[in-house]
């Protein structure tokens, strides 16, 4: 599969937002990650839909939508609305994941699934034939700047297994502490989408660290 790079802006320069963007379209970015987070599912508050509709205006880069939220299925309207590309809900934030997932994909966007760090993997196997992702946590979500948990590379593994033993093509996306190192790792495991934040952002040159992290995996 396609090696997709995802910087995630929640280490960039909040007050610059549009300006971020656009150096990542110079960058040649895959998508970019957007981190919804609502002070209950996680501690922090980030970034609600009024501030991806401004941010779409100003933006072809595929919108990859993390939410971060308690029951996101009463959110999913205004992220479609808003011009989400991709919706990743957490498994653990909703009680009636199918219909969610669901929902999600009847807007005509694409809907993926999010797992904790401590989320089993058999949470979500009846749910795989309809996700176009798995996020795979790789810190405890609600900060940038945390340090990869190995473990969540078995779950990689799990993943890319039995999507190969039931003939499935959702993507694999990891979240969380990816640098040279981890990226590595993950790509080996078996993902195919990487989300970094604070290695593209707090390196100072956006476009380097990306084609960094690209030469770290290219076949
Ligand atoms: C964490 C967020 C991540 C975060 C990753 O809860 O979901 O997307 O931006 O940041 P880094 O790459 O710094 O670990
Ligand atoms: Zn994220």
């Amino acid at each position: 599969m396609q090696i997709k790079i995802a910087p995630s802006i929640l280490s960039s320069d909040f007050a610059d937002l549009k300006n971020e963007l656009k150096k990542l379209e110079l960058a040649k970015a895959d998508l970019v990650h957007i981190d919804v987070m609502d002070g209950n599912f996680v501690d922090n508050i980030t970034i609600g839909a009024p501030v991806v509709s401004s941010l779409r205006k100003n933006s072809t880069l595929f919108f990859d939508v993390h939410l971060m939220v308690l029951h996101p299925e009463k959110h999913i309207e205004k992220f479609v609305q808003s011009g989400a590309d991709n919706i990743t809900v957490h498994a653990e934030a909703t009680y009636h994941l199918d219909a969610l997932l669901s929902k999600i994909k009847s807007f005509g966007k694409k809907a993926s699934v999010a797992l904790n760090p401590a989320t089993p993997v058999y949470m979500i196997e009846n749910v795989l034939e309809i996700v176009d992702m798995v996020l795979v946590m790789t810190v405890n979500p609600g900060y940038g700047g945390q340090k990869f948990i190995p473990y969540t590379l078995k779950k990689i593994e799990m993943l890319a297994n039995l999507r190969e033993k039931e003939g499935l093509s959702f993507e694999i996306e990891v979240d969380g502490g990816i640098n040279e190192e981890t990226i590595v790792d993950c790509v080996n495991a078996g993902a195919n989408v990487i989300v970094a934040g604070s290695y593209v952002f707090d390196s100072g040159n956006v476009s380097k660290s990306i084609e960094v992290l690209r030469s770290k995996v290219q076949s």
